[in-house]
């Protein structure tokens, strides 16, 4: 058995145990992959300071986001097709965000629906919401949400348009997946993914089939949000939710510090600093990078989250450094998922917290609350900084030979 330590070793094991068409489709980004990149490198490049001999013997994790306790500045958000990555993915994920102290963020393009999320745990989940052209479903469905007791409404705002993943074109993506002699041959070779999948409850969108017309016929993704994904989505309709949706809203998908000040004063209850994990916008810049003007330019008129490209603890430490107050992960967990089922899920996040709390040792903090731009180096300067180089011993000097 494999030893696994890190959310590195949960993507090269779910890598092994997963069809390739599921792999892929958590684990790429949009056309170049740019941003997908960026959102990892420019999160590599911020260093954290070190502090020694600071009594650290106190620390704790705990936090609240909204007004609601929770074990750690961590949030599961919300992935299409989770239950394609494991059998029932998104229950099992659900339990062990519950198990951990949580919020469990459930896909409106999840296998798993609402009311068999609800079955499984006791802990409210939040919901997120894509606003199809049938405004009615989106009625419906926050209807279905309230009465499976979400107390959390995620509006996911990047992805009117759907960005192309060339690796899901390649792979042919479908749900379920498609009767291809590649795709056989993968899923031969990954039994124990099968086995959990034929287990499973569902083999399709289960927050949809049975509720939208003609879902029966719909297994692509992407043909699913060409037809149905609104590209008149407005603030206007923020304002309609707001209405009709008597929880806390988040509103997710924002890199520009004036979308975070139209969100905050529509009344929206934390925002989202989010690229949709380098998965829409290639080129645009790394969520991490926005994030500080983006938490600047709202102060504490809405509670900021963060997501793109966590994969460490002291990734989550970087955010909160930078004016979050609490971290989204995907592929992080995703990975865990098709790793080790629930078990693999429960380690991502237990990885995470460990190493967050190591890195606040490092850095002399105890309390989530004492995080700020403090516990970052100033690494700015040190091209310039740099000692020069030892002089070279000059050579003798010759005398000018000067023509005659
Ligand atoms: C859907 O949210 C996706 O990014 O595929």
């Amino acid at each position: 058995m494999t030893t696994v330590t890190c959310i590195a070793d949960l993507r090269a094991l779910a890598r092994r145990r997963v069809p390739r068409a599921f792999f892929d489709y958590a684990d790429s980004g949009s056309y170049q992959e740019e941003t997908l990149r960026a959102n990892r490198s420019d999160l590599e490049a911020i260093k954290l300071r070190q502090r020694v001999l600071v009594d650290v013997s106190t620390r704790s994790l705990a936090t609240t986001i909204m007004g609601q306790k929770v074990a750690a500045p961590l949030i599961l958000a919300p992935v299409g097709l989770t239950g394609m990555q494991h059998g029932d993915g998104e229950i099992l994920a659900a339990q062990a965000a519950e198990e951990a102290g949580i919020p469990y963020t459930l896909s409106t393009m999840s296998i798993c629906s609402i009311e068999d999320v609800a079955a499984e745990t006791r802990t409210p989940f939040w919901f997120q919401l894509y606003v199809i052209k049938d405004r009615s479903f989106s009625k419906d469905i926050l209807e279905r949400a309230l009465a499976a007791r979400c107390n959390t409404l995620v509006l996911t705002v990047d992805l009117q348009v759907l960005g192309q993943r060339h690796r899901d074109i390649r792979n042919g993506m479908t749900v379920p997946p498609e009767i291809r002699i590649r795709n056989i041959i993968d899923i031969a070779s990954k039994p124990a993914w099968a086995f959990s999948i034929l287990k499973g409850k569902r083999k399709t969108f289960g927050n949809l089939a049975g509720h939208v017309k003609g879902m029966e016929n719909v297994n692509q993704l992407a043909q699913w949000t060409a037809q149905q994904f609104d590209p008149a989505l407005s603030w206007k309709d923020v304002e309609w939710i707001k209405k009709i949706w008597p929880g806390k809203l988040v509103i997710k998908g924002i890199l520009d510090p004036e979308d975070a000040k139209t969100a905050a004063k529509l009344g929206a209850d934390a925002i989202v600093v989010s690229n949709h994990g380098g998965r829409q916008l290639d080129g645009a810049p790394s969520s991490i990078s926005a994030l500080p003007k983006v938490a600047d330019a709202v102060g504490n008129d809405v509670e900021v989250l963060f997501d793109g490209g966590i994969r460490t603890g002291a990734d989550i430490l970087r955010a909160l450094a930078l004016g979050a107050r609490a971290c989204m992960i995907g592929r992080a967990y995703v990975y865990g998922l098709g790793a080790m089922g629930k078990v693999g899920v429960a380690k991502a996040i237990e990885f995470l917290e460990k190493e967050l709390d190591v890195a606040m040792a490092l850095t002399g903090t105890n309390y989530i609350a004492e995080i700020g731009h403090h516990i970052l180096a100033d690494t700015a300067g040190i091209a310039a900084a740099a000692p020069a180089p030892a002089k070279k011993p000059s050579a003798p000097r010759t005398r000018k030979k000067t023509a005659e």
